[in-house]
């Protein structure tokens, strides 16, 4: 601890247009945060957004180990310090994931953090960076505060800043001093310490342990544990090394990289390709990956049997009594975002739980949450989580799956197998056109929604190859949130058929350049004759349909989508 005594400066700066957040934080490429006052700017506007709460505050701030982490950190502690911030609790090296982040601020009971992230978008000098503000909760910043943030930066004149004020990151240790009279304190802890604690209590450490060992009556689970150069590494090590004895051969690219090692760190069967080619020739029982900054998850079972995170939810609803946690808690309610394969709801019905639809967006699950109507929730974009934290949680996926394996003592092929058997398979897919030029996209998304308003498209019969499916209701989906009433609108348009099937449109809000369409595709079926083949094939109809509705090849001159998940 040392005590020096500084003074805040102002500094005056110029006004950047467009720094309004997105689905999930500011996020753009390195090269527009190292414009001159950009990131200042934009991390001034959000302490400002805290309003009352700002002065003598507790803040989290980590990030997922990319290029210009440590950077925005020195940054971030600098501005902090001179807006009448008493504390920062910062994750060693800069790096925290977003889970762990979460789970700092709900433990040390923070008035928020700033998590410093693209998450799965590529790292590097000329890739993408992001700043994110979480509230007290744990929870990203709902739409009225992330407006805030908006509005602020929109006629911001200046900011508040202590130069001078250089911290050692990589080193574990806690340093006072005195601004403008007021004690200022940056604490730089442990990064993965609180985290792993939570994940003991909540799950059953001893049979995860004794299925990834074996014991004489069977023989060691194999597991393929790969990180991509992101965030989860040191958690992942901790964990699976020194909790549960993996060997370090079967955990990957657990360094984090500044740049992920020139990897895309999203965790699905395009850019995980490595995972999937390793467990489809190795002897794995079982694989996962993990995105960039730790919220997302893939999960695979022998020979790469692909569990989508639509099943994925659904398996883990049927099983939440075999994990420690809910035994305790109980099972409040389940919920998925709108494009997520409706798996989930099937589970709700049959165990008589409470269900809810929001938005794209884990935001959204956050005061159903609180209110304490919602246990387990997830998305078709790779992220599951629970109420233990208020961010979705990669390595929590994992560990809740190997718990579930554990308890059940099946393959995850066969628990998928079983699981259908009982509620039947909703197949899934969804297109994602990337980087198309915004002006067509929005265009598109345009003829769409007249094309469907028309009065007679309800009823219409839609046919592929002999498949026939008639349209039983449209819209622009909008979410009332039912804790607090807030209004989310045009979240996606949405052509619901007669039997169950789903076709729907968006923007992403996470892109950070030019528009990426998303295709989504859900189509329920109850024939088990049906349940082992692929979705691909199974949904060909349904995906032709979608795409010659939407003329989106003529749209976006794309004749096929960049990703496929
Ligand atoms: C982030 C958010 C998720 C969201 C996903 C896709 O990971 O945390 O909640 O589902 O992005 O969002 P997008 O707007 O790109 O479809
Ligand atoms: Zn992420």
């Amino acid at each position: 601890m040392t005590a020096t005594s500084v003074t805040s400066l102002t500094v005056n700066t110029r006004v950047y247009e467009g720094q309004k957040p997105g689905t999930s934080g500011l996020r753009k490429a390195v090269k527009v945060f190292q414009q001159e006052h950009y990131t200042e700017n934009f991390v001034q506007a959000t302490l400002h957004a805290l309003g009352d709460q700002l002065t003598g505050c507790t803040l989290v701030v980590g990030g997922d180990g990319r290029f210009y982490v440590r950077e925005a950190v020195t940054r971030i502690i600098r501005i902090a310090a001179a807006n009448g911030v008493r504390k920062l609790i910062v994750g060693q090296n800069g790096i925290l994931s977003t889970p762990a982040v979460s789970t700092i601020i709900r433990k040390y009971k923070t008035q928020g953090g700033i998590v410093l992230t693209a998450s799965h978008n590529p790292g590097g000098p000329d890739a993408d960076f992001g700043i994110k503000f979480n509230c007290d909760n744990g929870g990203p910043a709902p739409d009225n505060i992330t407006n805030k943030i908006y509005e602020i930066t929109k006629t911001l004149q200046s900011y508040k800043i202590i130069p001078d004020i250089g911290i050692d990151i990589d080193k574990v240790q806690s340093v006072s001093i005195e601004v403008d009279g007021k004690p200022f304190t940056v604490d730089i802890i442990n990064s993965v310490k609180d985290y792993v604690e939570l994940m003991k209590e909540i799950f059953d450490f001893a049979s995860i342990k004794k299925l990834l060992q074996g014991s004489t009556d069977r023989p060691a689970f194999k597991v393929l544990i790969n990180s991509m150069n992101g965030v989860t590494g040191p958690y992942v090590k901790q964990i699976f090394s020194n909790e549960l004895g993996v060997d370090d051969t079967s955990l990957v690219n657990i360094k984090p990289l500044e740049d992920f090692g020139g990897l895309h760190p999203d965790p699905n069967l395009t850019y995980a390709k490595d995972l999937v080619n390793a467990i489809k020739e190795g002897p794995y029982d079982f694989g996962a990956a993990f995105d960039g900054d730790g919220d997302r998850n893939m999960i695979l079972g022998k020979k790469a049997f692909f569990v989508t995170p639509s099943d994925s939810l659904a398996v883990l609803a049927a099983n939440l009594k075999l994990i420690p946690y809910f035994q305790k808690t109980g099972v409040k309610g389940y919920a998925r975002s709108m494009p997520t394969a409706a798996a989930i709801d099937r589970v709700a019905v049959k165990n008589n739980a409470k269900f809810f639809e929001v938005p794209t967006g884990w935001k959204y699950f956050g005061n159903l949450m609180d209110a304490g109507n919602l246990s387990l929730c997830g998305e078709e974009s790779f992220g599951t989580g629970s109420d233990h934290i208020r961010e979705k949680d990669g390595l929590w996926a994992c560990l809740a799956w190997l718990n579930v394996i554990a308890g059940l003592g099946k393959s995850v092929e066969n628990i998928l197998l079983d699981h259908w058997k009982v509620y039947g398979r909703n197949f899934f897919t969804r297109y994602d056109y990337e980087n198309c030029d915004s002006a067509c996209a929005d265009k598109m998304m345009l003829s769409i929604e007249t094309l469907v308003e028309k009065p007679d498209f309800i009823g219409r019969k839609l046919q592929y190859e002999g498949k026939e499916y008639i349209v039983k209701q449209v819209d622009n989906y909008s979410y009332t949130d039912p804790i607090d009433g807030s209004k989310a609108t045009k979240q996606g348009l949405r052509i619901l058929f007669a039997d169950g099937s789903r076709i729907v449109f968006r923007l992403s809000g996470t892109g950070s350049s030019g528009a990426t369409i998303r295709m989504y595709i859900d189509s329920y079926e109850n024939d088990p004759v049906t349940f082992e083949k692929d979705a691909q094939l199974i949904l060909k109809p349904l995906i032709n349909i979608a795409l010659d509705l939407s003329e989106l090849c003529q749209h976006t001159g794309r004749n096929a989508p960049t990703v496929i998940t």
